[in-house]
């Protein structure tokens, strides 16, 4: 790890879990950080050189980095910005009772910082890391701040528990905005980090965290259905899910990944309804494997044969090959998903989003 060629100054404002990783982080790489948070136990914290929670490693980058001056702490925002270059927002978007993302301190900060920005002589970057959802930055913090400060995304994928290796050994930086030099300002703090930062549009980069954890939550939900089918077949899930993921072409690896049309062909509908049919044999919810079954089927079904019924002539002359209209006719259409299925319809795609994926997730959510 090299220090950076031109540390910047940067306001990380919330110290919980992410805001302090963060801050340590950053400093350690070489920037000149100041946390800002409005609790003051854990401003005193940072300033008496220990982290305000536990964490592996992090107390000692706390202690190392405040005893060489890289890290600052203090309940004033205007101090913590009045210097920096950068202000990555940290603070909480805790859950609402209807499941909503609450935007209160969101909102309460951004509102704080744009009052302190026509005092400012220099540009600022303001980087959201808290999880918003896609439109947050445009509609929340662009709204407030306006062309005064570059507002771009850059989503934060710690684990709890791992926290600083996953900061410091990333799996995943992604940055987002339109403002091509405050995007690349931000990409250059991870720099030391030896990671190409993906740069996206702003949205995507807020949608990223969303589809990461969608699919890790999908991910546990599968390995435990899986595991749960192959005890009551007295098979061993761990020897089945560790051999699955050796195979990295079609398993763990970018295969199946792109959003397009439901699967079909002659295997994957058979040997799924196969496996719900004997799941519910053994009373086995198969929450996982049993909406991506009825999801299909529905697609077909209920939404995709009646909106082709109405589109065929516009959809025959646009997207579809000729020689592929008998199969429309035809029993069921039989054809498997590819990855490269996106070009057969974008219309398509989104009824596939809204009905099949959305109530996979739903049930999959339910779940837990
Ligand atoms: N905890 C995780 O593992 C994790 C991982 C990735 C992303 N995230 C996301 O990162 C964001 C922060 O999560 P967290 O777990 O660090 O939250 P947290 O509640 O631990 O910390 C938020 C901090 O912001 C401070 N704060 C709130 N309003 C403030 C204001 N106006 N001025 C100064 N400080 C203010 C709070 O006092 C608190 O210390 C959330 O959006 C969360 O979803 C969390």
């Amino acid at each position: 790890m090299n220090t950076p060629a031109t540390p910047s100054n940067i306001a990380v404002v919330g110290l919980g879990y992410v805001g302090c990783v963060t801050a340590a982080c950053l400093s350690s790489l070489g920037h000149a950080v100041t946390g800002v948070d409005r609790d003051e136990y854990k401003v005193r914290s940072v300033l008496n050189g220990r982290a305000p929670f536990f964490e592996p490693g992090l107390e000692g980058l706390v202690r190392d980095n405040v005893a060489v001056g890289r890290l600052r702490a203090t309940t004033s925002l205007a101090e913590a910005i009045a210097d920096a270059d950068i202000a990555l927002v940290c603070v909480g978007t805790p859950s609402e009772k209807n499941g909503n993302l609450s935007l209160d301190q969101l909102e309460r900060v951004i509102s704080e910082i744009a009052g302190l920005l026509d005092s400012r002589t220099k540009p600022l970057v303001v980087a959201i890391r808290s999880t918003v959802f896609p439109g947050t930055c445009e509609q929340v913090v662009i709204t407030a701040l306006g062309t005064r400060a570059a507002v771009v995304s850059n989503p934060e994928f710690l684990r709890e528990g791992a926290a600083v290796r996953d900061f410091m050994e990333p799996s995943l930086v992604v940055v987002g905005g339109t403002d091509r030099e405050a995007v690349q300002r931000v990409a250059k703090l991870y720099e030391p980090l030896g990671v190409t930062p993906c740069l996206v549009s702003l949205r995507t980069a807020e949608m990223i965290k969303y589809a990461c954890n969608a699919f890790h939550a999908l991910k546990i939900a599968f390995a435990n259905e899986i595991g749960a089918f192959s005890t009551s077949l007295e098979v061993d899930g761990h020897e089945v899910m560790n051999t699955v993921c050796e195979d990295v072409k079609l398993n763990v690896s970018p295969a199946y990944m792109k959003p397009g049309f439901a699967f079909g062909g002659s295997c994957l509908p058979k040997d799924l309804r196969a496996l719900v049919y004997r799941a519910g044999r053994l009373d086995l919810g198969c929450r996982c494997s049993n909406p991506c079954c009825r999801a299909t089927t529905n697609i077909w079904r209920e939404l995709l044969l009646p909106y082709w019924s109405c589109q065929l002539s516009v959809s025959v002359s646009s997207d579809w090959p000729s020689k592929k209209i008998p199969m429309i006719f035809g029993k069921v259409p039989s054809f498997r998903c590819s990855n490269n299925s996106s070009a057969k319809g974008a219309t398509c795609a989104s009824l596939i989003r809204i009905s099949g994926s959305m109530r996979s997730m739903a049930a999959i959510a339910t779940s837990f």
